[in-house]
């Protein structure tokens, strides 16, 4: 079976997720699936960086290389190691970019991954991967809402709340297009961190950028069954587009929304 969650941030909004493991998610076995929709935030502290920074006041870019983990990362990677299910999941923005590239590619399911560890699977931004009978498109990233909340500047906040990497490049783009070209732009589900600028994100106080406008350029030339997706930091169903924005409440079963104008006597 296979789940889809919103952001996590680290431990921040995990709570979801522990519910889950003591309902649904207790009878799930590590054949099973979580997806979580960005901002993962499982890498994401800094140790070194923010300890310079709070003596100092300044930003050494070399230290942003050190991939070692905070005692509340490796209590968690403990945690989703133990947890029933393997959690996959999209790049948002609140990640440590510079540590996710330390991770060596591999092949699963038909795309590029990084395994954090056996239970915690990068899935990366352009593939289209085959799990339980059902295609996932996936694309990460977004574009910051907080750069220079900490400390007042953009520059000084580089590296540790936020990353360039955040942004998919052009060539990440044209990957991922040709990706579902070569699946004649139909899959089962997409999942990515944004949201598609298609959709009434104003509403929710948040602006357009060009990720949330190239992901609704996809979402008008692809044909898929459902949109998971989160960043918006709200629950909330746009049926009528088959799109979701996730975020605190527990996982849902992709099964439920499949055949959802069936389900609901529209065809
Ligand atoms: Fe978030």
């Amino acid at each position: 079976m296979v789940f889809v969650c919103g952001d996590t941030h680290c431990t921040h909004d995990i709570e979801k997720l522990k519910k889950f493991k003591e309902g649904k998610g207790a009878q799930l076995t590590k054949n099973d699936y979580v997806i979580v929709c960005g901002d993962f935030g499982l890498l994401f502290d800094n140790p070194a960086v923010l300890t310079w920074k709070r003596e100092v006041g300044q930003f050494i870019s070399s230290c942003s290389k050190d991939n070692s983990w905070s005692e509340r990362e490796l209590n968690l990677l403990k945690w989703y190691d133990n947890a029933p299910w393997t959690t996959l999941w999209v790049d948002g923005n609140h990640e440590n970019f510079d540590r996710i590239e330390l991770y060596p590619i591999s092949e699963w399911h038909g795309g590029r991954v990084q395994k954090i560890s056996d239970s915690v699977i990068h899935l990366m931004r352009g593939e289209i991967y085959d799990i339980d009978g059902h295609s996932y498109f996936c694309m990460g990233g977004a574009q910051s809402t907080d750069r220079g909340t900490i400390t007042g500047t953009e520059w000084k906040d580089e590296g540790t709340i936020w990353w360039p990497r955040e942004i998919p490049t052009d060539v990440e783009w044209e990957y991922a297009n040709r990706n579902l070209a070569q699946r004649d732009y139909k899959v089962d589900f997409v999942i990515t961190h944004d949201v598609p600028s298609g959709i009434d994100i104003g509403a929710f106080g948040y602006r357009s950028s060009k990720v949330s406008e190239e992901l609704e350029t996809i979402r008008t030339v692809t044909d898929f069954k459902w949109w998971f997706c989160g960043h918006m930091h709200i629950d909330r169903d746009y049926f009528w587009k088959h799109l979701s924005v996730l975020y605190n409440r527990e996982p849902v079963n992709v099964e439920e929304y499949i055949d959802w104008e069936v389900d609901n006597e529209l065809v």
